[in-house]
């Protein structure tokens, strides 16, 4: 917990001038997850092939529906997402393609308990999360739309 802490100090005065910098920023927030997943196995090592399978597998719900992240946010999180309950366009979720995402540690832990929790029953743990930050940095290229 000390580790975290600490984490957690160096983020938050981070975060207080660098609402800009959101690769620079999301590339923290991975380091930070990292570390925190390294106290409960010290060869943890973020994987963008991890954060791809996580971001794309679908987990069946209490209602007996398979969702993905990838069903709001779609495959290719340089995308614009839509929400598969209202219909409403979500903002790409690449902090490389959108400057807005992963600029405040709160939100961006409170994001990850609500559509954890929605989607796998439980919260994601900090090695699923830093998987997952780590492999949204490689996604920078919008699908191409049709002509
Ligand atoms: C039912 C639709 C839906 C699903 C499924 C979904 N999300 Fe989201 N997610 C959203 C919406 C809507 C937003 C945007 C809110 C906003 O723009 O502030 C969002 C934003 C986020 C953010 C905030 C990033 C930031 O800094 O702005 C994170 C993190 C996130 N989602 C993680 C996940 C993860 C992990 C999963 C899969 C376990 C997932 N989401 C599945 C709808 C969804």
């Amino acid at each position: 917990m000390k580790k975290l802490n600490i984490a957690l100090a160096v983020l938050l005065g981070l975060t207080a001038f660098s609402a800009q910098a959101s690769v620079a920023n999301a590339e923290k927030l991975a380091a930070i997850y990292t570390t925190v997943a390294k106290g409960a196995n010290p060869d943890f090592v973020a994987s963008v092939a991890d954060g791809k399978v996580f971001f794309n597998q679908k987990v069946k719900g209490a209602s007996g529906k398979e969702t993905a992240c990838a069903s709001c946010h779609t495959a290719n999180p340089a995308d614009a997402g839509k929400h598969i309950a209202t219909g409403k366009t979500i903002k790409p979720l690449s902090p490389v393609v959108n400057a807005k995402r992963f600029s405040d540690y709160d939100k961006v832990e409170a994001k990850f308990t609500k559509h954890c929790n929605d989607i796998l029953g439980v919260d994601c743990t900090p090695a699923q999360k830093a998987n997952y930050i780590t492999y949204l940095l490689t996604e920078s290229t919008p699908t191409a739309k049709a002509k």
